[in-house]
């Protein structure tokens, strides 16, 4: 690996504990104005000091991030299809050319194992990753789930499996149970996405099952912006991912949070 890749792989993961919290917030490239991303920059600029990378596309990036707020970038390269269609037909949706002038961290793509465009999706993130190599910038690929499929061990341990195999630098799927199974048969670092909104107390045990059981983090998104306190959950998070935080005490960082933001808007 060379010396780019690994500088921008340590950028995302963070070499002092194998460690990330990435914030995710590309949700609207398929869901439009999305419940608590109706304004990105709104909702991104008091996360973005707590988060280690931000995930999104290309055009909230240059609309609702400063440059200098000098947060990794995890660019989202792939879409093409919105919640009305086959969510599964997607391509790839930015040139590597402008991945580089954005000084992007990492590009991330879904990838649909059994689904109707399983391989178009797949042969993507191959290619995605032949052109990563040659710049020296790392792929996330995202094993998303069609509406039909089981979130296992064994469907995410396929998933992953094959995204690894096809060359993803890192890969990010659903916690569930045999989770360790999962993380045993794939070569690369895993982090677990959100999913949707739950209680406060069930995504922070979500997130703390994961990292015991071998998940280098989360890339986490509605669990945190459509939280009532979505500093305070981030921050609990943190807690979790970074300084091995019981839920408990992650709890009482994202209670304290919230109790602070009543108190300043009372
Ligand atoms: C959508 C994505 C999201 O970024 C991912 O699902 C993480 O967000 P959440 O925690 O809200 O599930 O990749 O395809």
């Amino acid at each position: 690996m060379d010396w780019g890749m690994k500088n921008r792989l340590a950028r995302i993961i963070k070499p002092e504990d194998g460690r990330t919290v990435m914030l995710a917030v590309d949700h609207g490239y398929f869901l439009g104005p999305t419940s608590g991303l109706e304004q990105p920059r709104k909702t991104i600029e008091p996360l973005i000091p707590y988060a280690d990378s931000i995930m999104l596309t290309r055009g909230v990036l240059r609309t609702s991030v400063d440059p200098g707020a000098n947060v990794p970038v995890v660019l989202r390269v792939s879409g093409g299809t919105s919640i009305l269609k086959e969510l599964s037909n997607e391509d790839i949706t930015v040139s590597i050319d402008d991945a580089i002038r954005l000084n992007v961290s990492a590009m991330a793509l879904s990838i649909f194992v059994g689904s109707e465009f399983e391989k178009q999706t797949l042969v993507s993130l191959a290619k995605l990753v032949d052109e990563g190599e040659k710049h020296g910038i790392p792929v996330l690929a995202v094993t998303a789930v069609g509406k039909d499929m089981a979130r296992d061990a064994r469907y995410l341990g396929l998933s992953c499996r094959i995204a690894a195999e096809l060359g993803a630098h890192i890969v990010k799927t659903y916690y569930c149970d045999g989770f360790e199974e999962v993380i045993e048969s794939c070569p690369i670092p895993v982090i677990i996405a959100g999913g949707k909104k739950t209680p406060e107390i069930e995504a922070l045990e979500l997130a703390f099952n994961a990292v015991r059981t071998g998940a280098v983090g989360v890339d986490m998104g509605r669990n945190i912006f459509q939280s009532d306190s979505p500093v305070g959950m981030i921050r609990a998070v943190r807690a979790i991912v970074h300084e091995k935080a019981s839920v408990a005490d992650a709890y009482k960082i994202y209670e304290s949070a919230k109790g602070a933001k009543a108190r300043k808007a009372g």
